[in-house]
């Protein structure tokens, strides 16, 4: 079957080296595969040392490539940075850090506790400052190092049950502009993808379980859920030479959820 990714080079990303947080399962792990695909050298890391030995087993074996694979959570800065620095030590170079390791829930402010808002910021925009605070002097020594870090939409508007994820993807997209102007001296390009509703993910299952789903893809211009792989592509392009003017933007992928603004009357 046809994939998004098929429109690339097979070496389009040869000689390229990332570290991909949340890389064991879902949009993440749809990015290392993308990557390993066209000659990326890939780390992925999360909590679950089983679950990322499995999924580099398999993209080891669908590419050829050498996948590494090494448990850390990011809210512990010297256990990211203990990886990044292996990532380094194996491949020779780290040019590429993506961002995605990421918790979410449905729950109303009022039912958020202090440990429940604080657990979200910690994993999301916490533990993305603590990978690209460790990565840079890497990225930077690599001479066109890149930081892509997966938000959201949610912070467009005011989401429902997401004040926690709206609050800290969009501290996320605010870190990905100001370390655009700072690292931007040093050859370094800091980018979000704002995915949008994306099939066959946790996030979804999370956010639009049962009848929501149907209901959701109503809101969608597009008409449907994205697919994984329309997210790697994107990271593709941004990771690509492509994209080496590209910094310090939000690149939406979403099939047009976020500017839909049903009139009343027709809703
Ligand atoms: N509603 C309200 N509060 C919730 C909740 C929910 N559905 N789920 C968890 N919490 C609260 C917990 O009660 C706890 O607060 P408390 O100590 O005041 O009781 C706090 O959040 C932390 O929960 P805990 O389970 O200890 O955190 P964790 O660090 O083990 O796990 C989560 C982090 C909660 C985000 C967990 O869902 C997770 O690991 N998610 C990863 C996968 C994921 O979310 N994928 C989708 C990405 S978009
Ligand atoms: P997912 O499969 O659950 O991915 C989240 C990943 O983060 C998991 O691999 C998880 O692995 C890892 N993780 C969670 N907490 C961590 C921690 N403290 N330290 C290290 N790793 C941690 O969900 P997904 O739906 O594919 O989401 C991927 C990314 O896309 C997220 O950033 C999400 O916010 C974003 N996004 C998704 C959608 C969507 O439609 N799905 C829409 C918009 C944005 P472990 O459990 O092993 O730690």
């Amino acid at each position: 079957m046809a994939s998004p990714l098929d429109v690339f080079r097979a070496d389009a990303l040869a000689g390229h080296v990332a570290v991909i947080t949340g890389g064991g399962t879902g949009i993440c792990k749809g990015i290392a595969r993308a990557y390993a695909r066209l000659g990326c050298r890939v780390c992925i890391t999360s909590r679950k040392q089983d679950v990322l030995d499995a999924t580099a087993a398999e993209l080891r074996a669908e590419t050829g490539q050498d996948v590494l694979a090494l448990a850390a959570d990011v809210r512990d800065p010297d256990a990211i940075a203990r990886v990044l620095d292996a990532a380094r030590a194996r491949f020779g170079k780290l040019d590429t850090l993506v961002n995605g390791a990421a918790g979410n829930f449905l729950a109303p402010a009022t039912a958020l506790s202090p440990n429940a808002f604080r657990t979200v910021v910690e994993i999301d925009l916490v533990g993305s400052f603590h990978a690209a605070r460790a990565a840079f002097a890497a990225l930077r020594d690599a001479g066109d190092g890149l930081v892509l870090n997966i938000t959201a939409t949610l912070h467009y508007h005011g989401t429902p049950l997401q004040l926690h994820a709206s609050a800290a993807k969009a501290g996320v997209d605010a870190m990905t502009r100001n370390l655009a102007v700072e690292w931007g001296g040093a050859g370094v390009r800091v980018v979000s993808i704002a995915p949008g509703p994306i099939g066959d993910t946790e996030g979804m299952r999370r956010l639009a379980p049962g009848d929501a789903a149907a209901r959701a893809k109503r809101g969608i211009p597009l008409g449907r859920f994205g697919e994984i792989d329309e997210i790697a592509a994107a990271a593709v392009f941004l990771r690509s030479a492509a994209a080496a003017y590209v910094t310090g933007t939000v690149l939406v992928v979403d099939g047009g959820h976020c500017v839909n603004q049903p009139m009343m009357l027709m809703s």
